[in-house]
Parts: structure tokens; C-alpha cells; sequence
């Protein structure tokens, strides 16, 4: 049987991983700056992820959600820990665009209202209703434009009120710093107002975290910096290190009834060990520190080169835009340098999503590729 050939791929066979590198089957070594898609937060095959893992597996995988499964506790008391966030409860699911499902899902039962908004350039996933809210029409189905929902631009908060005053709209889903967008974010004063009006009017705050969540930016969460406090927050990407596991963190204005929402696979015992592992490594390394020291140190280095026109981002969720179209640029960084990083819908953007246990010497390495590029221009 042939695989459904959906992906474009580069001619890279990885097989190995460890810390900030991956090895491709002729055991060439490559520079991770893109985690596989913001995936990988506390390294590739991290020695205590690993041991965890494995021991979990040797114990049991899995069993269905209709039996206790300590784990899952576990993993909740240790995500209020290391995100500093009270008054949540988690709901485990196994991927970004199923997180957000579930999300909007809920806001929906919550309000008994259908509409959502969501923002131009916004990414929420696949799935039916998180590819309806999102702002590509080439990946959408007929089937998913049946939904109801409106698309308006971050800044616009009279048409917001606009459109909330209607009364039918059960929530407004917002990446707060967005990704495969190209790395905007709104201003403060746009996302306090946004939380305002939709208590207001009686509709959800959605924060999709699946790619700014779990210490990315600095800040175990991207929303935290505009002090505001989401009624659901979406987690997925950075949560396994590449186990798949995702989930949702709902305020506690939501009343839980059994069969409201389910999974067959989600919180099973292997995720729940990779996620404490990952949320125990992300703690005592110090990562979100980390990621914030990098950052001012990314932004020093990119400002002695004048292609770069401007930093996207913060933290380790960076966007470097040149004034130039950056495809060929990439393929030069990946097959004569060995440097993994990653694209966007805006085509002058590099995007850098590395482990957030990179160091400065890694981007060392990168800056001085970059440079030997940029000559050959
Ligand atoms: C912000 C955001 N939300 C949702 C998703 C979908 O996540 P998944 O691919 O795990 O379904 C992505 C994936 O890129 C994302 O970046």
C-alpha cells in the first residue's frame, strides 16, 4: 500500500535525536531550530522523558477512561504548578486541532449559542470546527464551511462589539501570539478588551496555546503577559515532546456532566507519564528562563544583520523577517548547513521553534550559517 501523499517532504531520513540535534540515516547530524513544528520543548529523547516512558510502558500503556487512573491527577496538579494557573480543571485529548474541538465544543453547550470568531491568519487545526476558525480557505471542505463563524482582524474591537451585541456568538478563539500566521500578536489593550466583551455579552474566551503554551515564549503561557484569564485555554504541541497528547484547561464557570465530553486514547497511562515528565524537565531545568535569556540574545545577534528587518515573537516562538523571500534560504541552511527551521504564510519569515533547552552557542552556529548565506546572495 502507498501512503495518502499529502506531505511535501525534504529527502532527510532523521533516526536518532538528542538535545538540540537529529540524525539522519547516514548518521549526518542536523541543528534542530524547529522541534518538528514547535513539538519538541525539553529536547529529543531527554534521558528522564525517556526512562519515564519506558518504565511506564513495562507497567501499562494503556486502559480506557471508564477506570481511575492516578496519572492523570498527577498531571494536573503538576501543570498548576509549573503554569502558577488556579481555578482550571483538565480535560485530556491527543491533539492540538481535538483540544480546540473540544474547546469550541464546550463554549457552544456553555451558551447554547453557534457562532464563533476568530482572527485573519489564525491556524486552530484541522478537525471540523478548528479548520472552520481557521483563515485558509484552500483547507477547508465544503463539510467544514457549514459552521458559523466570522473573521475579523486583531485591533478591531468595535467590530467585535459589533458582532458580539448580535447575541449569537458562543466564543471568540485567538492564537495570542499566532504561528503559522507569522509570529503577530495583538496589543494588550486589543486582548483585555476582547475578555471584557465577551464576559460582556456572554460568550467564551478561547486561548489556543497548542504552539505558545508550555513555557515557549518565556512565560508558561503566551496570554499571561496581557494579564488576562482565559475561560478556556487549548494546550497540545510542547505537552509530550512528541508523545501525542493535548488537552484543555477550563475555568471554572463550566459545570462537567458525564458523557459532556470523551476519548477513547486521551489521558492514557503512556501520555500521562511523558506529560509529567516533560512538565517535571520544563521545571527543574529551568527552561522558561531559558527560553527568555535566549531570546534577548537572538534579538542582539539578528540586529547586526541588516537583511533582517524585524523579530517576530518572543521567547523561543521567533519569526526572523528579511526582506526577502526566505524558501531558497531555508533549503541552503538545511542541505549546507545542517540547520532544521521552519516557514510561514508570510514568505519573508524564517521561523525558529527550537528545544527550549538551546544555548547561546547553538545560535552561534546558526548566525554564523546565516551570514555565510547571506554573502552568497
Ligand atoms: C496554534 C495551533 N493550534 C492548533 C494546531 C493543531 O494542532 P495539531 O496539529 O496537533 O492538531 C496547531 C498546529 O500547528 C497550531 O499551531
Amino acid at each position: 500500500m502507498n501512503l495518502f501523499d499529502v506531505y511535501p517532504l525534504y529527502n532527510i531520513t532523521p533516526v536518532k535525536g538528542e538535545g538540540c540535534h537529529v540524525y539522519d540515516d547516514e548518521g549526518k547530524k542536523y541543528l534542530d531550530l524547529y522541534g518538528g513544528h514547535a513539538v519538541i520543548s525539553i529536547g529529543h529523547s531527554h534521558p528522564s522523558y525517556v526512562k519515564a516512558v519506558q518504565e511506564q510502558v513495562q507497567k501499562l500503556g494503556f486502559y480506557s477512561n471508564s477506570i481511575k487512573n492516578p496519572l492523570q491527577d498527577e498531571l494536573a496538579e503538576k501543570l498548576l504548578q509549573v503554569s502558577g494557573l488556579e481555578n482550571y480543571k483538565l480535560f485530556l485529548c491527543n491533539s492540538g486541532a481535538e483540544a480546540n474541538e473540544n474547546a469550541l465544543k464546550l463554549a457552544s453547550f456553555h451558551t447554547g449559542k453557534s457562532r464563533v470568531i476568530y482572527f485573519k491568519n489564525a491556524f486552530h487545526g484541522r478537525t471540523s470546527g478548528a479548520v472552520a476558525v481557521t483563515d485558509n480557505e484552500s483547507i477547508k471542505a465544503p463539510f467544514n464551511k457549514a459552521h458559523e463563524v466570522t473573521c475579523l482582524a486583531f485591533e478591531d474591537v468595535s467590530g467585535l462589539e459589533k458582532e458580539l451585541s448580535k447575541g449569537d456568538v458562543a466564543g471568540v478563539i485567538v492564537e495570542i501570539i499566532q504561528g503559522v500566521g507569522g509570529l503577530d500578536e495583538a496589543s494588550t489593550e486589543f486582548y483585555q478588551a476582547t475578555a471584557n466583551l465577551c464576559s460582556k455579552y456572554n460568550a467564551v474566551l478561547l486561548a489556543d496555546e497548542v504552539q505558545s503554551g508550555y513555557g515557549r515564549t518565556g512565560d508558561f503561557f503566551a496570554f499571561q503577559k496581557h494579564q488576562i484569564s482565559p475561560d478556556i485555554i487549548s494546550v497540545a504541541k510542547g505537552m509530550g515532546n512528541g508523545f501525542p497528547i493535548g488537552g484543555i484547561l477550563i475555568s471554572s464557570k463550566f459545570e462537567a456532566k458525564h458523557g459532556l465530553l470523551g476519548t477513547t486514547f486521551g489521558g492514557n497511562h503512556l501520555a500521562c507519564a511523558a506529560g509529567i515528565a516533560v512538565l517535571d524537565v520544563i521545571e527543574n531545568e529551568n527552561l522558561m528562563q531559558n527560553a527568555a535569556e535566549i531570546f534577548q540574545f537572538v534579538k542582539e545577534k539578528a540586529a547586526e544583520i541588516p537583511q533582517i528587518k524585524q523579530v517576530k515573537g518572543r521567547g523561543l516562538m521567533l519569526g526572523l523577517e528579511f526582506d526577502f523571500e526566505v524558501a531558497s534560504l531555508r533549503k541552503d541552511l538545511l542541505f549546507e548547513h545542517q540547520i532544521f527551521t521552519g516557514a510561514a504564510s508570510n514568505k519573508k519569515l524564517l521561523r525558529i521553534l527550537p528545544p527550549l533547552s538551546i544555548q547561546k552557542g547553538h545560535f552561534e552556529q546558526f548566525f554564523s550559517a546565516l551570514k555565510s548565506e547571506l554573502k552568497n546572495q
